[in-house]
């Protein structure tokens, strides 16, 4: 079977991934032995999806990729965008949502859309996968599951948030279950 290491630590990320991916094994950080925390210091997706998988390739030589994800709300100029981890200055998830809630009081335009970039590192080449969700911000949280800003975050054609709707559900239709789509595509496609 193909191994491929997921270059994160976030546990919501690898449930999600994990979920998806099939006929590949995917190895941790904990099972490659990194221990340490991974820079993240560039202003977009890709550029900071490819430092993730680069320090992890330059680590252990193995096949990888790292996500790079985020919510951008169109009222907010797409904040919180590549910032969305810290949003509050720290990474926690609560104060983060509270930080957009309060952002947003009083705002009509409560657009937004989740994004995720697979930056891959496959044989020594580089490939990158995109997905995006579009949705709603709620005025307040709503469910207790998913990871991040779930629980303010409605899919579109839909009434529930990300923090309400099962994991099977969030699946068929997150950003991140686009792009992971897409690379395992890539994978099971034969070489020419
Ligand atoms: P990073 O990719 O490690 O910079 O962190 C991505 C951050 O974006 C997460 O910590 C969450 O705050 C947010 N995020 C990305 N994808 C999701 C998602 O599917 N649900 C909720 N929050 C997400």
């Amino acid at each position: 079977m193909q191994q491929l290491v997921i270059a994160s630590n976030n546990k919501g990320k690898i449930r999600e991934i994990a979920s998806i991916v099939e006929d590949i094994e995917l190895l941790s950080l904990a099972d490659i032995g990194f221990a340490e925390e991974i820079a993240e210091p560039y202003h977009t997706f890709e550029e900071n999806a490819l430092a993730k998988a680069s320090a992890i390739y330059g680590f252990c030589g193995k096949n990888v990729f790292a996500d790079d994800s985020g919510l951008c709300v169109n009222a907010l100029n797409g904040e919180p965008g590549v910032d969305s981890a810290h949003y509050c200055g720290q990474r926690d998830d609560e104060q983060n949502t509270q930080k957009v809630l309060e952002e947003l009081n009083g705002t009509a335009d409560r657009s937004a859309f989740y994004k995720a970039v697979i930056c891959l590192i496959w044989d020594g080449e580089v490939y990158y996968f995109e997905g995006i969700c579009e949705g709603v911000i709620t005025t307040e949280r709503r469910g207790a599951g998913g990871f991040g800003y779930d629980p303010i975050f409605i899919p579109a054609g839909y009434d529930k948030t990300f923090g309400e709707l099962p994991l099977e559900e969030k699946n068929k239709i997150s950003h991140r279950a686009k792009a992971v789509t897409k690379m395992v595509a890539f994978l099971k496609t034969p070489a020419p």
